[in-house]
């Protein structure tokens, strides 16, 4: 009999198991993205966070480190998401993980050359439109996820999608062990797609000041502010925090300002491919003028903190699952822990005990 962990999306990723470790800026380096893929889930490489043509080398990294398949990360509305695009196909990468402004002629590129695309959506109607453009699967996140995020709880909106779209549906969004994955097999998903965890992960380059802070975060300190970048995102709140919701919009702009300038040194981008991005975004995201110059804060602040180790004074996407996290396994645990529990939760189900 096949085991109910194995499902679609491992034949679909390659995987041993139903779990994917997701892109996260600064976080999901070549050497977690590798741990994560080597213990049996499916890891993602984040690459809105390094220069586009330093891309194909961190794949390459990431190829050294393990065999088994992986997926990359990247902003499809970003300066070079093409020659990422090139990369990954090129480099012959299994799947390729985008979420805002998808692009309808790149996914099409990356289909075309047996690139399995999975964006991720935190809204019915936008993994409607995914599918529609053409998305294998949808890695489905609700509030509770960490960074950008939307209103809907997770479980309320997985099985919603999961009723509204024929593709595998990945859920995310407050997820760390077996009974969450046996969980999301319930709700309709096919797996679950995990931030946090992984970032509490040996690892995770997260410098040990920072992940101490994820650490002793409880529940009610991840939070939802706009303050950022004016958009919804859920993390822990720190210093840094309460002195942008204290300082006056003259203040956050210049500071907008700064970074839009720290991002163009971090990734190549010159001033009119920032332009042209922030642009893009407008259009897709219904955002406004101040929106739009805000949008470097997010990636610049949170180097500061999980690449930096500046806890206090970076930005901290966390999901609110950070709350009930005090560990830090190697991938290899953590992967082998969660199946272990979801077997044994799935036995018990069907044996009725508790
Ligand atoms: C530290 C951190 C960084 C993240 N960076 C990105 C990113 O660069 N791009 C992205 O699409 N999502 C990013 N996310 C969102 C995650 O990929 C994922 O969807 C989310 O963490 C899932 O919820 P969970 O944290 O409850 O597991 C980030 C999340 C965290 C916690």
């Amino acid at each position: 009999m096949t085991s109910p962990l194995h499902t679609p999306l491992c034949d679909l990723l390659g995987s041993r198991y139903p779990i994917v470790q997701t892109g996260m800026g600064w976080v999901a380096t070549p050497e977690l993205t590798a741990a994560a893929s080597n213990a049996g889930a499916f890891g993602f490489l984040a690459a809105a966070t390094i220069p586009p043509d330093q891309v194909g080398p961190a794949i390459e990294r990431t190829q050294r480190l393990t065999d088994r398949p992986f997926g990359v990360n990247f902003l499809m509305d970003a300066p070079g998401a093409d020659v990422i695009s090139e990369a990954v196909i090129a480099h012959g990468v299994r799947a390729a993980g985008y979420n805002r402004a998808p692009d309808p002629s790149l996914i099409q590129r990356l289909k075309a050359a047996g690139v399995v695309c999975i964006p991720t959506c935190g809204a019915v109607k936008h993994a409607v439109k995914a599918e529609k453009l053409g998305a294998d699967a949808i890695i489905v996140q609700g509030a509770e996820g960490g960074g950008h995020t939307g209103s809907v709880p997770t479980s309320l909106l997985v099985s919603q999608c999961a009723d509204a779209v024929r593709v595998p549906i990945l859920a995310a969004g407050g997820f760390r062990d077996g009974r969450g994955l046996v969980a999301a097999l319930a709700l309709g998903a096919k797996g679950v797609a995990m931030g946090t965890r992984f970032v509490l992960t040996r690892e995770s380059p997260v410098p040990d000041a920072t992940a101490q802070r994820f650490v002793a975060a409880g529940v009610d300190d991840v939070i939802v502010s706009t303050v950022l970048d004016g958009m919804p995102q859920r993390m822990i709140r720190n210093e840094l925090i309460d002195e942008l919701e204290r300082k006056g919009p003259l203040a956050r702009l210049w500071l907008s300002f700064r970074n839009a300038m720290e991002l163009r040194r971090a990734t190549g981008a010159s001033i009119p491919d920032l332009l042209r991005s922030g642009l893009a975004m407008r259009r897709h995201e219904r955002m406004s003028r101040s929106q739009m110059l805000m949008a470097a804060n997010a990636p610049i602040l949170a180097r500061r903190a999980m690449q930096d180790g500046d806890p206090a004074g970076g930005y901290l996407p966390s999901g609110t699952v950070t709350g009930v996290i005090d560990d830090r396994p190697s991938c290899a645990e953590l992967v082998a822990r969660i199946v272990e529990e979801a077997e044994t939760t799935l036995k018990n189900l069907a044996n009725g005990a508790r």
